[in-house]
């Protein structure tokens, strides 16, 4: 069973970087909340006393200041919220917190259930209990000092508490942004990098010694797909890997295949295979799949072979290629082709979803106009496991590749399919996200009804 997860693409959770005890998660959480709450009184104190000084509000009557007061707790509710979802995701990810009732609170209802939501509302509710705690000396300070003294009226304590909560929404600002660049670094050193960590080997080894239900499904929808592509051009695999398995599909329609990819390593296994080496991957599997999908039934030895024979012919270049260039082949090569396939490779560069669809912009940006894409990513996945190494992937699903694709190629020329593959012999790996596009021939994008199909899971 465990070696059986291990070869199929397995959905993890953020790797967990943080080995710390419970003694340390607190001690971290009290120290943290220590600081945290004397900065946000240091920041609200002095931004409510300057505003106040300054006498910019002096002359606002009554009701303008009470306007000015409630927008200012707009803003202050705005940056406590960005703050709940970035706590949540410290708890989450290190069992820490800059507010030590939010982590009891996250603590106490972990232990009794394992709701994600349950922990989730409890955390808030110990955070903003806290925040609006720590409101009560604002006021006593304020309307106390309005009372008591000649010199401060009711505006100017209204004018304090305004200014103070908006040194507390800059506060909060602030410190989610903080958090969340600690959480990105932490998870950056947490994934295993192409560079030093992959081996070709490896990833043939953990997924393609049998057609797993992934790829059979992801090699049907581009068959089915490369029906529409235009003949008699070169088609582009773009992050083809070490991996052939799509490429069969494409042998027939091509007049050129061009394979790119990050790693000379991968390029090196695909030559192994272009050169017959006996030790090169067994893609017969595959090239058979291919084959009953294009519709032939229980194609013959000499039929694999002979796609095995096309492909090689039709295989003409090999590229190294990077997706963080903002040409990714490289050379200032802007070269566009009429199909362009990249299967889990925008998806496996990064866990940044928004580096993500700049990746794919780019790919998109290497289809010609009246081209096709053809893509497939892992849906909602912080990584997968390669060699029992964790390589990232972005956590995207149909509705971050419909916003990607939408404006390069247009609704109406958008197909994006989710495959849901719990309960269909897939063990650890939920489901994909497969799509096609064509760019209208003009290179512009469209407006009309989107085409989507969805594959509910029968089996949930
Ligand atoms: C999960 S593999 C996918 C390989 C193949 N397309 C498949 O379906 O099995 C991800 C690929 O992305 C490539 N990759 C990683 N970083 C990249 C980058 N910056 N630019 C282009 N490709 C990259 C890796 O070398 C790797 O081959």
């Amino acid at each position: 069973m465990a070696a059986t997860a291990l070869h199929t693409k397995i959905r993890v959770g953020r790797p967990q970087a943080s080995n710390l005890s419970r003694t340390k998660r607190w001690i971290i959480t009290l120290a943290a909340t220590a600081v945290s709450t004397y900065t946000l009184d240091a920041v609200a104190t002095t931004a409510g006393v300057l505003l106040a000084a300054s006498h910019l509000l002096h002359g606002l009557d009554h009701t303008l200041v009470l306007l000015f007061l409630a927008g200012t707790y707009v803003a202050w509710w705005a940056g406590l919220h960005v703050n709940l979802k970035v706590n949540w995701a410290l708890l989450e990810d290190t069992g820490t917190s800059t507010n030590v009732l939010s982590k009891a609170a996250y603590d106490l209802v972990k232990l009794k259930t394992r709701s994600a939501r349950a922990r989730r509302i409890a955390a808030a509710i110990g955070y903003v209990g806290t925040e609006l705690a720590k409101e009560t000396p604002y006021y006593a300070g304020a309307f106390g000092a309005a009372l008591l003294s000649d010199s401060v009226s009711s505006n100017d304590a209204l004018i304090f508490l305004g200014g103070a909560n908006l040194g507390a929404a800059v506060y909060e600002y602030g410190l989610a942004r903080g958090i969340r660049a600690f959480l990105h670094r932490r998870d950056a050193r947490a994934y295993a990098a192409f560079e030093t960590d992959w081996v070709p080997g490896e990833y043939l080894a953990d997924y393609y010694s049998t057609v797993e239900p992934d790829e059979r499904r992801t090699i049907a929808f581009f068959v089915d797909a490369m029906r529409d592509a235009t003949p008699g051009e070169p088609v582009l695999f773009f992050g083809v890997g070490p991996t052939l398995h799509h490429v069969f599909l494409a042998a027939e329609k091509a007049s050129e295949i061009h394979l790119g990819d990050y790693l000379p390593a991968n390029l090196r296994e695909i030559e192994r295979w272009l050169r017959r080496d006996p030790k090169a991957h067994n893609w017969r599997p595959f090239v058979r799949h291919t084959l009953e999908c294009e519709g032939l039934d229980g194609p013959a030895a000499e039929e694999i072979t002979w796609r095995e024979e096309i492909t090689r012919a039709r295989i003409t270049q090999l590229l190294e290629v990077d997706l963080r260039r903002a040409d990714p082949l490289g050379g200032g090569n802007a070269h566009q082709y009429g199909t362009v396939i990249s299967a889990y490779c925008a998806d496996s560069a990064t866990d940044d979803k928004v580096m993500w669809a700049t990746y794919m912009r780019r790919i998109a940006g290497l289809v010609r106009p009246g081209g096709t894409l053809l893509t497939a990513a892992l849906r909602r996945s912080r990584g997968y496991l390669v060699g029992g190494k964790t390589f990232p992937s972005p956590d995207v699903d149909e509705n971050d590749m419909r916003a990607v694709l939408e404006p390069c190629f247009g609704r109406e020329n958008l197909t994006v399919e989710v495959c849901d593959l719990a309960g269909r012999g897939s063990h650890g790996y939920a489901s994909i996200i497969l799509a096609r596009a064509h760019r209208r021939p003009n290179g512009k994008s469209g407006t009309v009804a989107l085409e989507h199909t969805f594959q509910a899971n029968q089996a949930r």
